[in-house]
Order: structure tokens, then C-alpha cells, then sequence
């Protein structure tokens, strides 16, 4: 049987066919006030108030926000067709070649889409915690100079991400904002797994102490990039439903930072000729969400947001649903990273050597690289870096250890008889062009390393607890 780890897609069965199908119906329905000017559903979408204001409601039920600005939020058919308009939007007039920075290992079909627009695409070095400050304001100064380039937008995944499943740090969010402000970067943050944290819903053994309090991290903890601070106005966050109801509705949003970069936006040939890109789709999408105002006014007076919060998830399908998913993708998580640590220690040991793999997030007990104080778990993917003898040249000469195997010939033996698994290479993430000159680069024990992309969203738990026995066997069995 073959194991693929390769797909970043959700799986089948937590697709929400009913949600959809009722949400149809209800928004069909005669009784269904859509509120202010909004578009009917068969129309042009020139006013998607219900759309924008639904969105608000949930961003402040998950995001545990308040008084979310809804004018500020457009509809998109999904984060890649979003991130497509905001290239358009930005690349208009300009002069200079624009450079699209993106963080060291990214969303690997971003980069396809950057460059599509004729954009210089351009790595940054990270960490556990994000984007490193010091090193991407020397790439800043470095171009100021420069007369055919112009550092125009960074492109990032702040919550779970893909592929290496990292949550930046608040303070780095802060520091990132200063600085692009700073130099005038326009900000796109992809926060499509922002809705998928499972930190609590997980067996106490898998997390280190201290513990995130409870209650946040039920929800999603980190809210938009966007909503950040009213301080700053280059930011735009870029959501969608494809990971919490189905990619094949189509549907996203963007939330602005300030009013102008909406306008810009509408400005668009595409939406002024069109309107909403996705307009029935979008109505379908946030019916399926209930909201406060789905209620009659006396049932919700006397609520505390939370309490508010906890009714709706209590009592909404789509809140089950998303309930029922982190549930799942949490002991899919647990399934895979608990197969990886006994086989790696039945197959690999000793701990503290080249033969070691690495897991994000959980370093070896031998490490001396203390890793996050606590690994906000979530999203699909769990990043592993390989053993020292797997790689390059180029590493052979950074490191002391005699590299052995290349990845791609890990990948193409595990693909075969016996083993039947498949995953994503790290080379795959990743823009070969770094942003940094060689000599301010930083190594560090995991820098050095290749690594693999594991999703473990779309596998069952049986395939999982397989998959990291076969993935710890080829490794034990084709080490030097
Ligand atoms: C980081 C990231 N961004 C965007 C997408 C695609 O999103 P959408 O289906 O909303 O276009 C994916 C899907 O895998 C993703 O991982």
C-alpha cells in the first residue's frame, strides 16, 4: 500500500457536503435578510455587506476579536486567486523590477505565481520564531541603493505553516510590521490554516511546559496580521475556506489594514467590470457560518463574548464541524509524530548523532538548541530535517559529517519496493535565490539540514502510525 505524505489536501470525509447543501437552501430562503444594499445572490455582487460583515462575525468568534471593521474585508474565489489580484494590484505602474521577498521554506506554488507577474522572487532567513529582523533590514539597506530594483511586497505565512508548521512569535509579528513599515514593504500574510490550532485538543505527553492557556488556544490565538494595530496600513491578511469547509467552493477574503488599500482593490479592471469575483459562492460560504445576528436579539443580550462564543460552537453545524476537524487533524498529528519518535527510537538511536533526524517543534533530547518554549501545534504538516549524512556537497563543507545520500535519491528510494512512501522535499519549498549575502549567513544545527514535508491531514491513522515506521526504516536501512 502506498503512502503518500506528499498532498497538502483535506480529507475527503471532512469535506462539509451537509453545511453546504443546508446553507444553500437557507440562503434561498424568503425569509433571509442579507442586511444594508447587499446583492442578491443571482446578482452582480456590486455590495457584499452580508459577506463582509459575516466574515467580521467570525473572525471575532474564533479570533476571540472585537469590533472587527468589516469594511475593510473583500470577497476572493480562494487565497491563490487573492493572491493573484493583490500582484496585479500592486505591480500596476510600476518602474523598477519588484521584489517579492518570501521566508526561507514557503508555500511552493507561490513562488510560481509571484514570478508570473514578473516579480524577482527573494528568500529570508528564519528561525522557530519567523522572519529574522537584523538580517532582512540588511537586505533592506543593501537596496536602497539600487536603481532597477524596488523591495515592493514580503509574503508570509505567520500561524501553521507550510510547510514547516511554525507560528511566528507576536513580538516578531511587531518587529516584522516596524520594519516593512519602515521601508515601505507592502505585507501579505497568508493565514489560511489560521482556523486549524489543536495545541489543547492533544494527549498532555506531546507538549512541552509551559502550556498555552486553554481557553485562547481552543481558538485561534493569533488574529489576522492585519488587525495587528490601526498604526499600521500596509498589511493585508488573506484567508479562505478551503481548509475548513472545502477548496472547491472558491471562496476567501482579504482584510485590509487601511481603507486605501481596499480602494486600490476595487479599483481593479477585474472587480469593476465583475464585481465580487465569487459572489454566489461567497453567500453560500458564510451562510453555512451562524452568526449573532442569526438570532433574535433578546436570546444574545445577556452574553459574555466568551459565553457568546462558547453558545455558537455549541450550537452551529459549521462550528461542530470545525470542532470535529481540529479533533481529528489533532490525532492524525499525535498518530504521526508518535509513530516517528518510537520508531526513531527503536531503528536510530543513539540520540546525539548524525544519525538523528529532527522533528519541528520537538527537539531531541540531546539537542542543545532549545527550540520554542512551547510548540503551538496546528494546520497539516509536520517538517523533519534529516540526518547529517543525507545532502549535498555544500554541506559536507559547512559541517563536519560526510554526506552520503542526496534527498532526492531518499525520496526516489522511498518511493519503491519495499517502503511505497511518499513525501515533499524541502527543495521543493523553497526560492533557491536567498535575499542574504553568503557572508552574513547564519548557521545553525537545523539551517544546515535538508528536510521533508509530511502532511498528515489527508492519511488515516492507521497509514500514519505506518508511514513513520516505514519512513524510520528507510532511514535505518540506508544509513553508512
Ligand atoms: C499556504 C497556503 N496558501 C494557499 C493555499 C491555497 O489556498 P486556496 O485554496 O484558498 O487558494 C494553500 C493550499 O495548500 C496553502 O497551503
Amino acid at each position: 500500500m502506498d503512502i503518500n505524505f506528499s498532498s497538502g489536501q483535506p480529507p475527503e470525509n471532512l469535506l462539509g457536503y451537509d453545511i453546504v447543501q443546508d446553507a444553500t437552501k437557507a440562503l434561498f430562503s424568503k425569509e433571509r435578510v442579507l442586511g444594508g444594499n447587499s446583492s442578491p445572490p443571482l446578482a452582480y455582487g456590486d455590495n457584499y455587506e452580508y459577506f463582509s460583515r459575516r466574515i467580521g462575525s467570525l473572525l471575532e468568534t474564533e479570533c476571540d476579536r472585537q469590533n472587527v471593521n468589516h469594511t475593510l474585508i473583500v470577497p476572493i474565489a480562494g487565497v491563490s486567486n487573492g493572491l493573484d489580484l493583490l500582484c496585479t494590484m500592486l505591480c500596476r505602474n510600476l518602474t523598477k523590477k519588484g521584489i517579492a521577498f518570501v521566508e526561507d521554506y514557503t508555500y511552493f506554488l507561490s513562488i510560481s505565481l509571484f514570478e508570473d507577474h514578473g516579480l524577482h522572487v527573494l528568500s529570508l532567513p528564519t528561525d522557530h520564531d519567523g522572519i529574522l529582523i537584523e538580517e532582512f533590514r540588511v537586505i533592506l539597506e543593501n537596496l536602497k541603493e539600487d536603481e532597477e530594483k524596488l523591495p515592493l511586497l514580503l509574503y508570509c505565512i505567520p500561524t501553521f505553516h507550510n510547510p514547516t508548521g511554525r507560528t511566528m512569535s507576536q513580538t516578531r509579528r511587531i518587529q516584522l510590521l516596524d520594519l516593512t513599515q519602515q521601508y515601505s514593504v507592502n505585507v501579505i500574510a497568508d493565514e489560511v490554516y489560521q482556523f486549524l490550532g489543536f495545541t489543547d485538543y492533544l494527549p498532555e505527553t506531546l507538549i512541552a511546559n509551559p502550556k498555552p492557556v486553554s481557553q485562547v488556544t481552543m481558538q485561534s490565538y493569533y488574529p489576522s496580521f492585519a488587525s495587528l494595530s490601526p498604526a499600521y496600513s500596509h498589511v493585508m491578511s488573506i484567508s479562505s475556506f478551503s481548509k475548513i469547509l472545502g477548496p472547491g467552493l472558491r471562496v476567501g477574503w482579504i482584510e485590509f489594514s487601511s481603507p486605501q488599500l481596499k480602494q486600490m482593490f476595487e479599483g481593479l479592471g477585474v472587480i469593476r467590470s465583475g464585481s465580487s469575483i465569487c459572489h454566489f459562492a461567497s453567500y453560500v460560504s458564510v451562510t453555512s457560518i451562524l452568526c449573532p445576528e442569526d438570532f433574535p436579539p433578546e436570546q444574545n443580550q445577556d452574553l459574555s463574548p466568551l459565553q457568546c462564543s462558547q453558545f455558537f460552537r455549541d450550537i452551529c453545524p459549521f462550528r461542530r464541524h470545525l470542532h470535529a476537524l481540529r479533533t481529528t487533524l489533532a490525532m492524525k498529528y499525535s498518530a504521526l509524530l508518535s509513530s516517528l519518535q518510537k520508531y526513531r527510537f527503536k531503528y536510530l538511536s543513539p540520540f546525539g548523532s548524525p544519525y538523528e533526524f529532527l522533528i519541528e517543534g520537538h527537539p531531541s533530547p540531546s539537542s542543545t538548541d532549545p527550540g520554542p518554549s512551547f510548540p503551538v501545534v496546528g494546520g497539516y504538516f509536520l517538517w523533519i530535517y534529516l540526518p547529517e549524512w543525507i545532502g549535498d556537497d555544500l554541506k559536507s563543507h559547512e559541517t563536519d559529517c560526510k554526506v552520503h545520500l542526496t534527498s532526492t535519491r531518499l525520496l526516489e528510494i522511498g518511493r519503491s519496493e519495499p517502503y511505497f512512501l511518499n513525501f515533499m522535499l524541502g527543495a521543493t519549498c523553497q526560492q533557491s535565490e536567498s535575499g542574504v549575502p553568503p557572508r552574513c549567513r547564519k548557521i545553525n544545527q537545523t539551517q544546515t539540514r535538508d528536510a521533508v514535508r509530511m502532511c498528515f491531514a489527508k492519511l488515516e491513522i492507521e497509514e500514519l502510525e505506518e508511514g513513520g515506521r516505514r519512513f524510520c526504516q528507510l532511514l535505518r536501512d540506508l544509513q553508512p
